[in-house]
């Protein structure tokens, strides 16, 4: 949260910062970024013993809403009675997401599988009294969802981790090293446990603020990883270390110059679950951020999270079956596609095929009459609706034979074909798409 701050201060300046340090080169690791580029959709899960209380996750005891024994109190009411992983599973599929993303260990040090470095978890120290995480990985994997680990760095209730309270510190590295050592030595057993027993697609770091790449051996962290898995992919919280960026809430505005990048984002203001939080998104606006994050390149790793005893609440639900409705009708539009055209040239959002020849357009909310592409040079073969197959009207408005500037292309866009959140155009081109970009003058070769 502290972070977050900072990040809506200065997000261009330490975006750039942050690319600039990444140490991964995007062309040794683009064949194992395939798939991620391709899934467009991940599902977040935030579970964890703060749902019993419904309180914020770890943060609440280290901001000191609560103190960190009452904090705890709350393994006593993790009993995931009414947990059933094919369900979720099942509901993340019928979304339309690719992979899904849970929480192994948040910065509460409360682990969700039974590990031998510590008591703190659910199976040892919870009335569930058994490991969460193998029967989610395998019904996830039963419906070739690719399995993603959020780890977090931070532990903030490990005795040798030096970061407790927002205002306390157990000690300083500088002058208790061996203390560090200890607490790494039991970091990285954990992280090689969620290693083997899970094989994470992708693993998720969070927390890396806390400590420098050298402090973390996040080097050595990511080869350890990489040598057991060469295909796993990590996100951009491992001080460099990682392989594609992260804004966290905030939708970035310009278009991210990285070469992949998710957004993650709750449906209403909260990771975890919390009764009081009504402010839930609705279909349309997850939908509209969601294509918005595609078009510009992305991904949307959108939250759940779920109630202590295993229940997904309704509102997210019916979020992730609309979005799944939606997916349904208009996902070749979406998944497998590549960012769509700079601005300027469609008041909206758009993608392209891979072979750059179909241009997808995205209409949010109800648009009747004409829309309008500019600066395309290509010759139209056929305009159809997606998930309907309608075919569409259009006419190229202002085009002068002798110049090469090409003419506005404005496309009929009759009220029954639409979709009730977004419709989507697909635009058959007779080449890959080729732009003019151009300021219209009348002596140009632009
Ligand atoms: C932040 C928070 C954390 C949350 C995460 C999800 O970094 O520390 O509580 O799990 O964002 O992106």
């Amino acid at each position: 949260m502290k972070r977050l701050l900072v990040l809506g201060a200065c997000a261009l300046q330490l975006c750039m910062t942050a690319d600039a340090q990444q140490k991964t080169n995007p062309d040794d690791i683009k064949d194992k970024m395939q798939w991620f580029a391709d899934a467009k959709l991940g599902i977040f899960i935030h579970w964890g013993i703060y749902s019993v209380k419904g309180i914020d996750e770890s943060w609440s005891f280290h901001n000191k809403k609560i103190s960190h024994p009452d904090y705890m109190q709350q393994l006593k009411g993790f009993t995931a009675s009414n947990y059933n992983p094919q369900e979720w599973a099942d509901l993340i599929k019928e979304s339309g997401a690719r992979y899904a993303v849970v929480t192994t260990k948040h910065h509460d040090g409360v682990a969700l599988w039974d590990s031998k470095y510590s008591k703190l978890d659910v199976v040892n120290s919870t009335p569930a009294k058994r490991d969460v995480l193998t029967p989610l990985y395998t019904a996830l994997r039963r419906d070739s969802i690719k399995c993603g680990a959020y780890f977090s760095l931070i532990d903030w209730s490990y005795p040798d981790y030096p970061q407790f309270l927002k205002d306390s510190n157990r000690y300083d590295i500088k002058t208790q090293p061996a203390r560090w050592q200890r607490f790494l030595k039991f970091y990285e057993g954990q992280m090689e446990e969620v290693m083997t027993k899970f094989n994470p697609d992708l693993w998720w770091f969070d927390g890396d603020w806390e400590h420098s790449a050298e402090e973390w051996e996040a080097a050595k962290m990511r080869k350890m990883l990489t040598t057991h898995n060469p295909n796993t992919i990590i996100n951009g919280r491992l001080q460099g270390y990682g392989d594609y960026d992260t804004p966290e809430q905030n939708f970035p505005v310009t278009r991210p110059h990285y070469h992949w990048w998710e957004l993650c984002m709750t449906i209403n203001n909260n990771w975890g679950w919390q009764p009081q939080d009504t402010n839930w998104k609705t279909p349309f606006e997850i939908i509209t951020i969601f294509v918005d994050a595609v078009a510009n390149g992305g991904n949307l790793l959108l939250d759940i999270g779920p109630k202590a005893d295993g229940t997904i609440p309704p509102e997210e639900v019916n979020i992730l079956k609309e979005l799944g409705a939606w997916n349904k009708k208009n996902g070749e539009a979406v998944f497998n596609t590549v960012a769509g055209l700079p601005l300027g040239h469609f008041y909206g959002p758009t993608t392209l095929s891979k072979d750059s020849t179909t241009l997808y357009l995205f209409l949010p909310g109800k648009t009747s009459g004409q829309t309008v592409i500019k600066g395309l040079s290509n010759k139209i073969e056929e305009i159809s609706v997606v998930g309907n197959g309608t075919q569409l009207n259009h006419k190229v408005v202002g085009k002068i034979s002798w110049s090469p500037v090409p003419g506005l292309v404005y496309i009929d866009v009759p009220e029954n074909v639409q979709d009730k959140y977004v419709t989507v155009l697909k635009v058959k081109l007779d080449k890959p798409v080729k732009l003019y970009r151009g300021k219209g003058g009348f002596l140009t070769n632009e």
